[in-house]
């Protein structure tokens, strides 16, 4: 562990430091995508988490400040919706004042950006990521599982660019034969516009979608099909942790991101730690539990005490499930990712 001033670096087994912070405000979501929360499984009597066991937005400022002392610059919130949570730009209103966020930012489906697009920059957040897997309208339909069209995120695409939140990220998970014959489109698209689109290799999170590698296009293969239409030229990574790997069009005319997570693992490289809508700190996407901070918050522990729990955890941390998962031989219990965030 190293000190400067009050902010201290904690590292984890594999020598990684902690640098982000993803916070999940809800489990709870507008959209049914079938690779996260199927609508057969999700249906209209799925029991969510009720409003008392979700933390406060103080419990969840108290407790990023805590996470900032120990090395946190960067916070995303996510959810599920994180829209779908009441009044989150109160949210984003404390978080923005923690001292040593240097990056504040959000993951949306974008369906309710119109109206809160301006609120959450006049909060002060940073940046946005929207999450779009196609433009073709009958593709995203069966994919968000509630037949909603295009027209409702590029709405909130618009809001956010009127609200000042400049060029976004546009986040797309591809799975073979569902989506992956717009890729080149949407490349397009958004190219045209400004905004910086990044493919996502689906990946077995959770364990409700029925993932199977053959569904899975790998990030070279979608790089190769946009390249062939918009040539393409790497970017080096530009911090450490970064899970994109970066490409812009020799042309000038910006950028595209690929996460592949199952094709290049990232695990030597990351720095995240998330925190559930219960409190519960859940140190990989890909893990079972978490250690509960909610009760100990709830029972006075003092700021000494939680920084004290939060260091161990991050301590004996040594998960890599990405890097493992080619050989792992048995299915294992994982928490879904709509209750962690992506
Ligand atoms: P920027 O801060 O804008 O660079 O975003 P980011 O690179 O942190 O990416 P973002 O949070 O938008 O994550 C994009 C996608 O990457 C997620 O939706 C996940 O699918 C995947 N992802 C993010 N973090 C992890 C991780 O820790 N492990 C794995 N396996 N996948 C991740
Ligand atoms: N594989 C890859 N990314 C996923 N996300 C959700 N489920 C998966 C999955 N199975 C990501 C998407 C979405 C964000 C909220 O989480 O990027 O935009
Ligand atoms: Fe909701 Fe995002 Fe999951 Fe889709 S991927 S169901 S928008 S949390
Ligand atoms: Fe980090 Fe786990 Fe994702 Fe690997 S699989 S990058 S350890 S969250």
């Amino acid at each position: 562990m190293t000190t400067t001033a009050d902010r201290t670096t904690i590292t984890d087994k594999f020598q990684r430091p902690f640098r982000d912070l993803r916070v999940s405000v809800t489990d709870r979501c507008n959209f049914r995508c079938t690779y996260c929360m199927p609508a057969e499984i999700y249906g209209e009597r799925y029991e969510f988490l009720p409003r008392a066991d979700l933390l406060t937005f103080e419990e969840i400022a108290k407790l990023t400040r805590i996470m900032a002392g120990l090395g946190a610059v960067k916070v995303r919130l996510t959810g599920g919706e994180p829209m779908v949570r009441s009044d989150v730009e109160q949210l984003v209103e404390m978080l923005a004042s923690v001292e040593g966020i240097e990056d504040l930012t959000m993951t949306t489906n974008g369906y309710l950006l119109p109206n809160k697009a301006q609120a959450l920059r006049d909060a002060g957040l940073h940046r946005l990521s929207i999450s779009l897997d196609s433009l073709d309208d009958e593709v995203f339909k069966k994919m968000n599982g509630r037949g909603f069209s295009t027209a409702k995120v590029l709405d909130g695409i618009a809001a956010a660019e009127r609200a000042g939140f400049g060029p976004v990220k546009i986040n797309s998970v591809v799975q073979r034969g569902v989506n992956d014959h717009t890729i080149v489109e949407m490349a397009r698209y958004f190219k045209e516009r400004g905004h910086i689109m990044r493919f996502i290799e689906y990946m077995d999170v959770g364990t409700r979608n029925g993932w199977e590698l053959e569904h899975v296009v790998p990030a070279d293969e979608i790089v190769a099909m946009i390249d062939a239409e918009m040539p393409l030229e790497p970017v080096e990574g530009d911090y450490r942790g970064e899970v994109a790997a970066r490409y812009r069009y020799r042309d000038g005319g910006g950028e595209i991101g690929v996460i592949a997570s199952v094709t290049k693992p990232f695990c030597g490289d990351c720095t995240r730690l998330r925190l559930s809508p219960e409190g519960r700190l859940v140190t990989c996407l890909f893990a079972t539990l978490g250690t509960d901070l909610r009760t100990p918050l709830r029972a006075g522990a003092s700021d000494a005490e939680l920084t004290d729990l939060v260091t161990k955890v991050w301590g004996v941390r040594e998960d890599r499930y990405s890097e493992q998962r080619a050989s792992m031989t048995e299915p294992r219990e994982k928490v879904e990712m709509y209750h962690i965030g992506g």
